[in-house]
């Protein structure tokens, strides 16, 4: 893994924001997994004001979202659909039909789920996966004991996940109980992930998912196990990291002597 500690959120932005211009620039058909929450916000408005001002171009990219809640239509403003429509999609010149945020009834989930995992392989498979994480180690919907190898499937969230994401709805028994989510698996086999987080509230958890055992019981601790990972935090929420000297000194060799190689892993 490569561990990047930014002094900002901002910094962080930008820079998960520089890797997916390359990525785009090197190949502008790439398949691009995206996440929804407060942390990507600032990597999705950087990409936005490069298209405006750069013509960066997404007219051939094909989208994945990690996860929905179920039984939310794409037009309720809570739902995933809807925060991506809002931070990123209409503001790109994205074709609407290579857009893919799960949706479902509880009826019929598992023949969705199936079919989400199955469109992912004819696209040829996620080339960058962007994540963000919950304070109870999640990525996606994937709460403490997901299966390692879990595939796309209905989970039940946490309290503490429904009661985190209280704050965007009226009240707590309006926050939907269930959600559609990629898994662990799922998400192990894009080609690159880029894990971001900030804000001193994600310290401890940014700490045992990169330092800590691989467990299921923390989520995110699976990508020590992928080989082009990039963990791009804040200084807040890298503030509990062990090596943070040694992360900081790698940062600052690569950006003195070889910026291309920042968000690879060497
Ligand atoms: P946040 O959510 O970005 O709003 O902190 C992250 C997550 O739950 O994955």
């Amino acid at each position: 893994m490569e561990i990047i500690i930014a002094d900002t959120q901002e910094e962080m932005s930008k820079i998960a924001a520089d890797m997916i211009e390359r990525q785009l620039l090197r190949k502008p058909s790439s398949v691009l997994g995206l996440a929804t929450g407060s942390t990507p916000v600032g990597t999705y408005e950087q990409l936005v004001r490069r298209h405006k001002e750069e013509g960066l171009d997404f007219s051939k990219v094909i989208t994945f979202n990690l996860d929905e809640y179920l039984d939310l239509s794409p037009s309720h403003e809570q739902s995933y659909r809807y925060f991506m429509d809002h931070h990123l999609f209409n503001h790109i010149n994205v074709d609407p039909k290579n857009i893919h945020v799960p949706y479902g009834h509880a009826g019929e989930v598992e023949e969705f789920c199936e079919w989400y995992e199955d469109e992912i392989k004819r696209a040829g498979g996620i080339d960058v996966q962007i994540l963000g994480i919950g304070a109870d180690g999640h990525i996606a919907f994937n709460e403490p004991g997901s299966s390692l190898g879990s595939r796309t499937r209905l989970k039940t969230l946490t309290r503490q996940t429904i009661e985190d994401n209280a704050r965007f709805f009226d009240n707590l028994d309006e926050v939907p109980r269930f959600a559609i989510t990629m898994g662990v698996g799922t998400i192990l086999e894009a080609k690159e992930i880029i894990i971001l987080a900030n804000g001193a509230k994600k310290a401890e958890i940014v700490a045992e998912a990169i330092e800590g055992p691989i467990t299921a019981q923390v989520s995110a601790s699976a990508l020590q196990m992928h080989r082009q990972v990039t963990v791009i935090v804040d200084a807040e929420a890298g503030s509990k990291l062990k090596r943070a000297d040694y992360y900081r000194w790698i940062f600052e060799e690569k950006k003195r002597l070889v910026p291309r190689l920042i968000g690879k892993v060497t």
